[in-house]
């Protein structure tokens, strides 16, 4: 096989007494054979059960009960019970200890499947099975992944090695591909776009009889774990595939393209999901070559998918890539609410808008981006990156979940209550039902699959936070750990105390005050203060002699007036503005006071050394664990970690010479400054 298993690794065996106690598996489901949700839950229970506490479970199918009479205990031994139960929410599970007995009840075989898991996730944590009673319902509709890979086989900001999905042109369809939609499933998500969202090239032709009988193959792998799968398009497909002359959405010719098209394509794959479109971003084509909107856009996509169920998720990753850095005027940050706001409430039902999580780009530190909340019409999900692009990119630790819960936990006041980020992406606030959050995947064909073998925890993280985002961040990490390395408590501890420590890591050896982006341009790993200063991306520090930070107050962009009250406030006023936001929102002198009694300058010192030194901690409590973890994992994460203690000393003296020279104040504590 080559490749490791990850959190579904049977082999490593766990002391569960009430696992080997078990015998059976009961279904008490009608027509139960035909239903391959169902079959894989029964195949994944006998697989664990026997690899990790060697129990071997013998089905029984008992059909045409219902889960009132579910009763499953047998003279010869204990069971497990998988049945419907009406009434309960769609994906919703019931798992629970009864007599010696487990039962799972759910409404649909999805939620069976995510109950089935969760046992599995019981055992690995070594819990007692007899007391579960874990009643969990999916709080977002939509929990999905979008994978950046092209069809040559590279992937998009991936660290991971190559893809799983594509190789030279082709659609892969293997082992591998049945183990990730496990692994996805098992941790909850239901979608997965599988290509980039930069459509070209063969790319384009996923949508024609070159690869529709590759792409429902692959589709039917998905849809036994609960999975739809996604593509992503290319907004000039009629030119580009069906030889018109133009894409303009308001065409007769150009909509009736479409849904021909999306009459053959959901004709040949009746599990599709849908698609995603990234239009008029980044030279990407669109509708505004033909003065067009984007809702015209998405709409005429929706009204060609609608017939078939079919959604558009439509990104606002929308703005100016040729700005000129003279311009003080023209804020990238404001670009995306700008395009979009105007047009809320004339997207379809069927139209979902993906917003990212802050208004530039993935950075260390963003504000919440002001449409989420802004937009209270119109279908919204919440877009995040797992692919650590701008976070150390898989070979420095990063975990994100605690950022992702921040965003979740942000206020937008779009009304007096159910108003954070969480309620709107889980329909709450606003009533809908296509909504929910994807991430950009951080997979790849490395026989970890992440690179760094702690990455893991960001995709394990990501699917669990958007099933129950009331767990906590390190619920999660906790949870991870034990599912994947077992439950000896020094291991335990020491990841925990590396997870939790990471992201501030990462944050105070780079970025200081949420400015970004001082990063190498194009590949975006290592430091490089001005690397985008004088660039056409609207990326800039603004940092001079006397201070540094872009003013978007009322006096410079606007921006900060784009939240609601009180945020408008808070971040347009330098005195109220948090510390960690303060030069995304302001330009600040060196010598200002931070609430924290520090001045800018003096903070951005201290940061970079204290990153470093919790880095070189986190080296030093990692080499503990030596023997302690598998060899291979240990060795691959050992190198990891060297090279982070290295570039985290490059990103250091680099950020802290830039700021003394420019500044030309001296650090108060008589560091080495070069
Ligand atoms: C970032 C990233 C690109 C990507 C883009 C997007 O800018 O660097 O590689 O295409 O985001 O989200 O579309």
């Amino acid at each position: 096989m080559g490749y490791e298993q990850l959190w579904l690794d049977y082999t490593r065996k766990v002391s569960c007494k009430e696992a080997e106690g078990i015998s059976y598996i009961c279904v008490k489901i009608q027509d139960a054979k035909q239903d391959a949700l169902i079959a894989n839950s029964v195949k994944e229970l006998q697989e664990a059960f026997l690899g990790m506490a060697g129990s071997r479970l013998t089905l029984r199918q008992e059909c045409g009960q219902d889960a009132g009479a579910v009763q499953a205990g047998n003279a010869d031994g204990h069971s497990i019970c998988l049945a419907f139960r009406e009434g309960m929410k769609a994906e919703a599970y019931h798992l629970f200890g009864e007599k010696g007995d487990i039962v799972i009840e759910a409404s649909d075989s999805r939620g069976i499947l995510y109950g089935t898991f969760d046992l599995i996730r019981q055992v690995q944590m070594e819990n007692s099975l007899h007391t579960l009673d874990r009643f969990k319902a999916p709080a977002m509709p939509m929990r999905m992944l979008n994978h950046w890979d092209n069809m040559d086989g590279s992937i998009e900001r991936g660290y991971s090695g190559e893809s799983f999905f594509f190789e030279k042109n082709e659609i892969i369809v293997n082992d591998r591909t049945r183990d990730y939609a496990r692994l996805a499933a098992s941790v909850g998500i239901n979608a997965v776009v599988i290509n980039n969202v930069n459509v070209k090239d063969a790319a384009t032709w996923l949508i024609t009889d070159r690869y529709l009988d590759k792409v429902r193959e692959l589709s039917e792998v998905f849809a036994e774990y609960g999975i739809r799968l996604y593509m992503s398009l290319n907004y000039a497909a009629p030119m580009e595939l069906g030889q018109l002359d133009s894409a303009d959405p308001l065409s007769d010719e150009v909509r009736d393209w479409w849904h021909k098209r999306m009459e053959t394509v959901f004709g040949r794959i009746p599990n599709l999901g849908g698609f995603l479109i990234k239009a008029d971003s980044e030279g990407r084509p669109g509708p505004f070559t033909y003065g067009r909107t984007h809702a015209d856009g998405a709409n005429m996509l929706a009204d060609a998918a609608a017939p078939y169920g079919g959604i558009i998720i439509w990104r606002c990753f929308v703005y100016n890539c040729m700005q000129d850095w003279r311009d003080y005027r023209t804020d990238r940050a404001r670009s995306g609410y700008d395009n979009f706001i105007g047009q809320d409430g004339m997207f379809r039902d069927n139209v979902i808008l993906q917003i990212k999580n802050g208004p530039m780009d993935f950075q260390v530190r963003e504000p919440v981006h002001p449409l989420l909340g802004g937009l209270t019409k119109t279908n919204q999900m919440l877009e995040v990156q797992i692919a650590q692009e701008y976070t150390g990119q898989q070979r420095h630790l990063c975990y994100l979940i605690p950022m992702f819960k921040q965003i979740l936990q942000f206020r937008t006041y779009a009304r007096e209550e159910e108003d954070t980020v969480m309620d709107i992406v889980s329909g709450r606030t606003f009533g809908q039902h296509n909504c929910g959050m994807a991430a950009v995947a951080n997979t790849g064909n490395d026989d970890n699959w992440t690179g760094h073998d702690m990455a893991a925890a960001n995709w394990y993280g990501f699917g669990r936070l958007s099933f129950e985002p009331e767990l906590s961040a390190e619920e999660i990490a906790r949870e991870w750990i034990r599912v994947t390395y077992g439950n000896d408590e020094q291991v335990e501890e020491t990841l925990m105390f590396l997870l939790m420590s990471s992201w501030p890591a990462y944050e105070s050896y780079t970025s200081p005050l949420g400015i970004g982006w001082m990063v190498t341009p194009d590949n975006h790993y290592g430091p490089s203060v001005d690397g985008y200063e004088y660039s056409r991306w609207g990326t800039y520090h603004r940092a001079d002699h006397w201070g540094i930070g872009v003013d978007r107050s009322h006096e410079g962009t606007g921006y900060a007036l784009l939240y609601r009250e009180p945020n408008a406030s808070v971040y347009d006023d330098r005195e109220k503005c948090p510390d960690e936001l303060l030069l995304f929102f302001h330009h600040i002198p060196y010598t200002w006071k931070l609430r924290s009694g520090k001045t800018v300058i003096q903070h951005i010192y201290d940061s970079h050394f204290e990153g470093v030194e919790a880095v070189d901690e986190m080296a030093e409590q990692f080499e503990k664990l030596q023997g302690k973890l598998p060899d291979k994992a240990y060795r691959r994460m050992a190198g990891r970690f060297m090279e982070q203690k290295e570039h985290a000393r490059e990103w250091r003296d680099q950020i802290n010479a830039y700021f003394y020279r420019k500044s030309g104040i001296i650090d108060e504590k008589g560091r080495k400054i070069y």
